[in-house]
């Protein structure tokens, strides 16, 4: 391990040398908890590769094409020295230590603030100790943008573990454009209310110039928050505070559309997708699920729902088959380790009860799958199940839109995620209602191809109009617009 850690230090830092010589100041920062690039060991050899999703390619050309740099944790505290550069973006890393580890990321990022961003369906915990290292964490990170940002130039801040680095960049540096954007739900006031640091967040936030979330339901929930447990005055996209004008607003994420529909008519892929269909046995009907493992995804709800349809006659062994993804996440986590046994415990009861010698219901993998086998296993899904009880927007159901170029495919949809707002083609779900959740199923696999079609055709077109590079361009835009 510490040889591997050594080599991958040598051949990053020999390959970026040249970018590490000079470093001019940035005029576009972008920070984020976790660095574009990730530490993967590939046939039992380490090397960093790009983190996968659309956005770190919309957030790289935006750098790339304004002298930019990515500040980030490089996600690991065995490897010091992650690479300087990616794709011709300056990188810089923030350090994490093993007790910050436990109590910033682990603790008050993912147990206290995930949980109740995301409706209590976990009790958050609340710990002092956690907050300590909150603060100190969100201090390294702000004074390392203030380090390199260029005077006057624009930072922008994501996600709901850096929510302090607004005001305390601010402070450090309060000639320059501060972007802030919550990719996760913010919460309703009543649960909000339940954060013993609830004005410290805020103010941590007004410290910015632009405020963006998922949905304008977050926006307002910020807004009237701001009002109520702060200085702040105004409505609910502008906000005046200690003498500043904050705009406040909702920038739907997207996924890259040009990109997913070159996948999905590669002939390799599509040939991927017939062959994954002859080994599941070419059922009528393919069912699919893919999702980070984790509990605000309702993996063991529609897991269940799926089961007692097999018990009742809706959907019959042989002709319906289910593919669940669990993608790997918060390893290290007890609630996520828990999690997963009881998922693991339902597939196997579920394929035990109904499946047959060589045919499961539900063929469940646990892995981190290339994109384009993802894009494979899209094509095959005749039904896409994307029922979280919450999310701040879910991508899986826009790629799964994009990539149904013919039109075909039906996706069952959680009312609670950001896309529901969007892809009002879908079949829509409560997933707290596992009657009604086995209804849309019902309705999705039944449905006749016009019918399909012309959902299809209404949440691709809506998809389409607004993807990955418009959505940063429309954030950043909207930064170079606020007021100074
Ligand atoms: C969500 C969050 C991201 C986070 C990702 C993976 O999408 O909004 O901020 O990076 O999950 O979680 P992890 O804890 O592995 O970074």
């Amino acid at each position: 391990m510490v040889e591997q850690a050594r080599n991958t230090r040598d051949s990053a830092t020999a390959k970026d040398r040249s970018s590490s010589r000079s470093s001019p100041k940035a005029d576009l920062v972008v920070v984020a908890n976790r660095l574009p690039v990730r530490h993967a060991t590939t046939n039992g050899t380490g090397e960093w590769q790009p983190s996968p999703g659309g956005l770190v390619s919309a957030l790289t050309s935006v750098l790339q094409n304004r002298n930019g740099l990515w500040i980030g944790w490089p996600g690991t505290s065995e490897y010091q020295t992650s690479p300087k550069s990616y794709e011709g973006i300056r990188l810089k890393a923030v350090d994490i230590s093993p007790e910050e580890y436990e109590n910033f990321y682990l603790g008050f990022s993912n147990a206290t603030l995930w949980p109740l961003y995301h409706d209590a369906i976990r009790a958050p915990t609340f710990h002092r100790h956690w907050w300590t290292a909150y603060t100190q964490v969100n201090m390294r990170f702000a004074v390392s943008v203030a380090e390199e940002v260029a005077p006057g130039g624009s930072v922008w801040i994501h996600d709901y573990q850096l929510q302090l680095v607004p005001q305390m960049l601010r402070q450090l540096r309060p000639d320059v454009r501060i972007g802030f954007f919550l990719h996760i739900p913010f919460p309703p006031i009543e649960l909000f209310m339940q954060l013993p640091w609830r004005r410290e967040i805020l103010a941590g936030l007004l410290g910015a110039d632009l405020i963006g979330f998922q949905v304008t339901q977050a926006a307002s929930n910020f807004s009237r928050m701001a009002r109520r447990q702060s200085a702040a005055t105004g409505t609910d996209s502008l906000l005046d505070y200690n003498g500043r004008r904050i705009r406040v607003g909702a920038f739907p994420i997207s996924v890259d559309c040009e990109q997913i529909v070159t996948l999905a008519n590669d002939p390799f892929i599509r040939a991927r997708a017939k062959e994954i269909r002859k080994d599941l046995g070419d059922p009528e009907l393919v069912l699919l699920g893919v999702d980070r493992l984790d509990y605000t995804k309702g993996i063991q709800q529609r897991i269940k729902a799926v089961s007692e349809m097999f018990q009742d006659g809706s959907l019959t062994p042989g002709k319906h088959v289910m593919v669940q993804v669990a993608v790997p996440s918060r390893e290290t986590d007890a609630h996520y380790e828990r999690e997963r046994h009881q998922l693991e415990q339902a597939v196997s009861e579920m394929n035990g009860e109904y499946g047959q010698v060589g045919s499961p219901v539900v063929h469940y993998l646990h892995q981190n799958l290339p994109f384009a086998e993802l894009v494979a296993l899209y094509l095959v899904a005749d039904v896409m199940l994307v029922t979280p009880f919450r999310d701040g927007m879910n991508l899986v159901a826009k790629e799964y839109v994009m990539c149904r170029t013919d039109l075909t495919g039906r996706l069952v949809l959680s009312e609670f995620a950001g896309a529901a707002a969007e892809l009002r083609g879908a079949f829509m779900v409560n997933p707290h209602d596992l009657e009604g959740v086995k209804e849309a199923i019902r309705l999705a696999v039944n449905a006749g191809p016009k019918e399909a079609k012309d959902r299809m055709t209404r949440m691709r077109r809506k998809t389409y109009r607004r993807d990955v590079y418009d959505w940063a361009a429309s954030f950043l835009l909207a930064l170079q617009q606020t007021a100074m």
